[in-house]
């Protein structure tokens, strides 16, 4: 992995062909992030535009990983806009193409993600992860608190619910 970068508004838009291609395999590969497969093009399409629009916002930090000159993965930094949660942040998305897995690119996007969160005085950091999948072993990997699980959080693309787990960790 050569570098981890964080996304202007017009870079992501450069590279919502490369974001869209990111989240479609992970969610085809069985990922839950928030959608169902099989995922559209265009849904996936519809998803950064939003994305785009919130970084342009300031809303959230858009983090690309690149092999090269491919995007390997992505991932997001929500900083909280309420007035108590100026100290906090969420970590979401974070997505390494399959074909790039098991080479630390997710820890990589993690330290980006912190050093730039310490940056900004969000020194509480909070996540999710559905419970036995490869973000939960990551997440411990990088040193966060896992505060507990939620059953039937969400459901599968059968309607079958599934427990998602959550962390915290105070940088
Ligand atoms: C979770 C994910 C981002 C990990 O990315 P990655 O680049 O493969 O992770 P890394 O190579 O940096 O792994 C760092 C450590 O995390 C743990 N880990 C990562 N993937 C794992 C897996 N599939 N099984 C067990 N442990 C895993 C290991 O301890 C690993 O260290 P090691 O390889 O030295 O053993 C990637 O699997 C992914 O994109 N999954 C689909 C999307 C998703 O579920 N995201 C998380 C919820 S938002």
């Amino acid at each position: 992995m050569n570098r981890v970068t964080i996304l202007s508004e017009d870079e992501a838009i450069s590279a919502l062909g490369d974001l869209s291609d990111l989240l479609i395999d992970s969610v085809n590969n069985g990922a839950s992030v928030g959608f169902h497969r099989p995922l559209a093009e265009d849904e996936a399409a519809v998803y950064w535009q939003d994305v785009c629009a919130d970084v342009g916002q300031g809303g959230v930090l858009l983090f690309g990983a690149y092999v090269g000159n491919q995007l390997a993965g992505t991932a997001q930094l929500q900083p909280s806009s309420k007035p108590n949660g100026r100290n906090r942040a969420e970590v979401a998305k974070v997505l390494v193409h399959s074909t790039f897995r098991r080479r630390g690119i997710g820890r990589a996007l993690m330290a980006a993600l912190e050093t730039e969160a310490r940056r900004l005085g969000r020194t509480t950091l909070v996540l999710d992860t559905r419970l036995g999948d490869a973000g939960e072993a990551l997440y411990v990997q990088c040193g966060y608190t896992r505060v507990g699980e939620i059953p039937a959080y969400v459901i599968d693309e059968h309607g079958a619910p599934d427990t998602t787990v959550f962390f915290y960790k105070l940088l």
